[in-house]
C-alpha cells in the first residue's frame, strides 16, 4: 500500500563523510528546514521538500520502496545495490553527479606483508562491505578469492586474522595508514550523486524534482564563478578574451557616444588575480571589476 504524500522527500546521510556537504548543498539550492525533535526529519519551510536523515547504506532501499523520491548517496552504494538487488527489481538511478565526497573502493593489504599484486589474492580471504562490487571485479580479473562480508570496521579484519586483505573505501587514506594497510588497486571511483527512486512520479512531484535538480546544478556552477566587467577598445576584444578563464562567450555591449569602445561582461571560473587584471589593463581594458556570483540558473 502506498500512502499519498504530496511533499517530496530526500534521503541524506545523517552522519559521516557526505552528511554536512549534502545538507549545505540543499541549503545553497535555496531550501530551508526546521528540524524535528529527534533531528532525523527536516521539514522544508519554503518548499514542499523534506529531508530524512538516515544511514547511507539504507538510502537505496528507501528509494526502491518509494519512501523517498531522491537521495544523496555515494555512487559506490548505488552500484553495490544494483549488483546485489534481486533480479527483476528496479534499482535507483543516478540523476546528477554532485562533485563532492570523492573516494575510491580499493583493495588493501598489510604493510610489509607478502602480497604486492592483486593476482596473489587468489585463494585468499578478502573482507568487505561491498561483496557485489568485489565479486564483480574478481570475476573480471580472473581471481578466485573468498569474500568475507562485514558490515563495518573492515580495516581491522586482517589484524584479527579474519581476512588476508580488505576491499574498502579510501578517501584521505588516513584509515588505512592508521591500520598499517596500503592500497593495491582501486576498483571503483566514487563521489556523491543525487539518486532517484525508480517509481514513477505524479506530475506535481516530477516538477519539484526538476526544479530541485536545476537549482542544485545552478548552485554547483555558481561555485567559484566570477563576473568580470570592463571597458576596452573594440580592437582589443580578441586579445582580452584569450586572457580570460571564460566559461562561455562574453557579452559585448556598445557604449553610447564611444563607437570604438565596448563594455564586456564575462563569466569566469577559477582565479582572476591581480596579475590577470594587470595583463588586461595592458591590453587597454579599464574600469575592471570582479564580482562574486551569488546564484545562477541556466
Ligand atoms: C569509509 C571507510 C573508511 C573511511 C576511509 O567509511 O569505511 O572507514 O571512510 O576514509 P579515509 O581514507 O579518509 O580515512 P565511511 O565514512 O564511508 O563510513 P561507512 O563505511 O561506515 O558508511
Ligand atoms: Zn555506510
Amino acid at each position: 500500500m502506498t500512502i499519498a504524500r504530496d511533499r517530496l522527500r530526500v534521503a541524506v546521510q545523517k552522519s559521516g563523510r557526505l552528511a554536512e556537504t549534502s545538507l549545505s548543498l540543499l541549503r545553497r539550492a535555496g531550501l530551508s528546514f526546521r528540524a524535528s525533535r529527534d533531528r532525523l526529519f527536516l521539514y522544508g519551510e519554503n518548499l514542499p521538500i523534506d529531508v530524512l536523515l538516515v544511514r547511507d547504506d539504507d538510502i537505496p532501499g528507501l528509494l526502491m520502496e518509494g519512501s523517498c523520491e531522491l537521495g544523496i548517496v555515494g555512487r559506490n552504494v548505488l552500484a553495490e545495490q544494483r549488483l546485489t538487488a534481486l533480479p527483476g527489481t528496479d534499482a535507483p538511478a543516478e540523476r546528477l553527479a554532485l562533485g563532492f565526497g570523492g573516494c575510491r573502493l580499493s583493495l588493501a593489504v598489510t604493510d610489509g606483508g607478502p602480497i604486492t599484486v592483486p593476482a596473489q589474492l587468489d585463494g585468499l580471504r578478502i573482507a568487505t562491505s561491498y561483496p557485489g562490487l568485489l565479486a564483480d571485479w574478481l570475476a573480471v580479473n580472473g581471481i578466485r578469492a573468498e569474500i568475507v562480508v562485514l558490515s563495518g570496521s573492515v580495516e581491522i579484519a586482517p589484524r584479527l586474522g579474519k581476512a588476508d586483505a580488505i576491499c574498502d573505501l579510501v578517501s584521505s587514506g588516513a584509515t588505512l595508514a592508521a591500520n598499517q594497510l596500503h592500497e593495491l588497486v582501486a576498483i571503483l571511483h566514487s563521489e556523491a550523486v543525487l539518486a532517484a527512486s525508480p517509481h514513477p512520479l505524479g506530475s506535481a512531484k516530477a516538477e519539484q524534482v526538476e526544479r530541485l535538480c536545476a537549482r542544485i546544478e545552478g548552485a554547483q556552477s555558481s561555485d567559484g564563478a566570477r563576473l568580470l566587467m570592463l571597458q576596452a577598445p573594440r580592437a582589443a576584444l580578441a586579445a582580452i578574451t584569450r586572457l580570460l578563464p571564460v566559461r562561455e562567450s562574453p557579452s559585448v555591449l556598445s557604449l553610447d557616444g564611444l563607437p570604438d569602445d565596448i563594455a564586456v561582461q564575462a563569466l569566469c571560473s577559477g582565479a582572476l588575480d591581480w596579475q590577470h587584471l594587470e595583463d588586461l589593463k595592458r591590453l587597454g581594458a579599464r574600469g575592471l571589476m570582479v564580482l562574486n556570483v551569488e546564484r545562477m540558473l541556466a
